[in-house]
């Protein structure tokens, strides 16, 4: 059948993928990144830790070669992300001054957002700001500037990106949950304060056989209040070797989710959070786990892929 990008522009929304450059010197890897996908956002390359490593000296080969395939493959370029706790540099982790703190942040999303305005069409301006029961995660924005860090980092990434979506992005965040509840009442503070927010995102790293059953009520109660969603990171991990019952139950999960995203009218697209499963972040952090992506190790096309490919339509 088709590309699962041409089935997906049918459907109005983009199906993304999370790439590492270095992989595609593989050519099984760089086919698939190549066919399948109509946008494209960086696994690591756009981070805090990659691109400003040291105050003040950014370093742009990766973030550039991820920008660069996107415009070669007319892909949409999805940005991750700005303000994040993790893949921070130690100098800024440091950081105990408010004036300092907030300047250093200023500067970043200046340089980042700055160097692709234009290129980068949304923004995960800050990421992963809860804690599972609905608490702000105490990272050093929050900390050292308290509450009000994300709605000042999304005024000055509309500054230096004046086109671009601003999102802000978590995990386990996919149902209705205490979660996913404290970033609705921020969405909807945020936009009654007259704060530029356009998008929220729906990580979805997902376990088999677990989609939320308030998936799609969740994304809708999210776009009722007039901002766009999206599933930006999608896996669904097993134990590993799979099964044949675990895959197939995989599949259904995939199609699911596609089809919520297809059911909501404000949901802008899926992205798969990397390829396949010989380059995948769950074995690392999950021990026994794995065989998350839609193909395997040896880029074989799994039961999840024809799912999405069905839930799209692909002809
Ligand atoms: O770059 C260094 C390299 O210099 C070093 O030699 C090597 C040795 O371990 O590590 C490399 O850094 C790794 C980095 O990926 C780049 O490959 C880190 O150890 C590793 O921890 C890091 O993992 C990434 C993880 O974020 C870190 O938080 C994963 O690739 C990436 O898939 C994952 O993505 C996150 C999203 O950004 C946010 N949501 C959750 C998602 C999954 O954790």
């Amino acid at each position: 059948h088709e590309p699962l990008r041409d089935a997906a522009e049918r459907q109005g929304i983009t199906l993304g993928f999370a790439l590492t450059p270095g992989h595609l010197n593989d050519p099984g890897y760089r086919a698939i990144a190549e066919r399948e996908f109509n946008l494209v956002v960086a696994e690591n390359a756009m981070k805090w830790d990659a691109t400003e490593p040291s105050q003040g000296s950014y370093s742009w080969g990766q973030a550039d070669q991820v920008a660069d395939f996107a415009a070669a493959q007319d892909a949409d370029l999805y940005g991750h992300t700005l303000v994040w706790h993790s893949q921070l540099p130690g100098w800024a982790e440091g950081i105990t001054d408010p004036t300092r703190l907030r300047d250093a942040m200023y500067d970043h999303i200046d340089a980042v957002a700055g160097r692709y305005a234009g290129d980068v069409d949304s923004w995960d301006v800050v990421n992963e700001m809860w804690e599972q029961d609905g608490s702000r995660r105490q990272s050093v924005f929050q900390r050292v500037l308290g509450d009000g860090y994300i709605a000042d980092a999304l005024t000055r990434a509309r500054q230096a990106a004046p086109d671009a979506d601003l999102c802000l992005n978590d995990y386990s965040t996919d149902g209705i949950n205490a979660k996913s509840t404290a970033m609705y009442d921020l969405v909807a503070d945020l936009l009654a304060d007259g704060v530029p927010i356009d998008c929220v995102g729906f990580q979805s790293h997902l376990i088999v056989g677990q989609v939320p059953s308030t998936y799609q009520q969740n994304l809708q109660r999210f776009a009722d209040l007039g901002v766009d969603v999206r599933i930006t990171e999608l896996d669904v991990r097993m134990n590993v070797p799979a099964s044949t019952t675990d895959l197939a139950q995989q599949a259904r999960d995939y199609r699911a989710v596609v089809e919520a995203c297809l059911a909501v009218d404000r949901c802008t697209g899926v992205t798969v959070w990397g390829i396949d499963d010989g380059h995948s972040w769950v074995p690392d952090v999950f021990g026994g786990q794995g065989a998350a992506l839609p193909w395997d190790a040896q880029y074989r096309a799994k039961p999840a892929y024809t799912a999405i490919a069905e839930a799209l339509g692909a002809q």
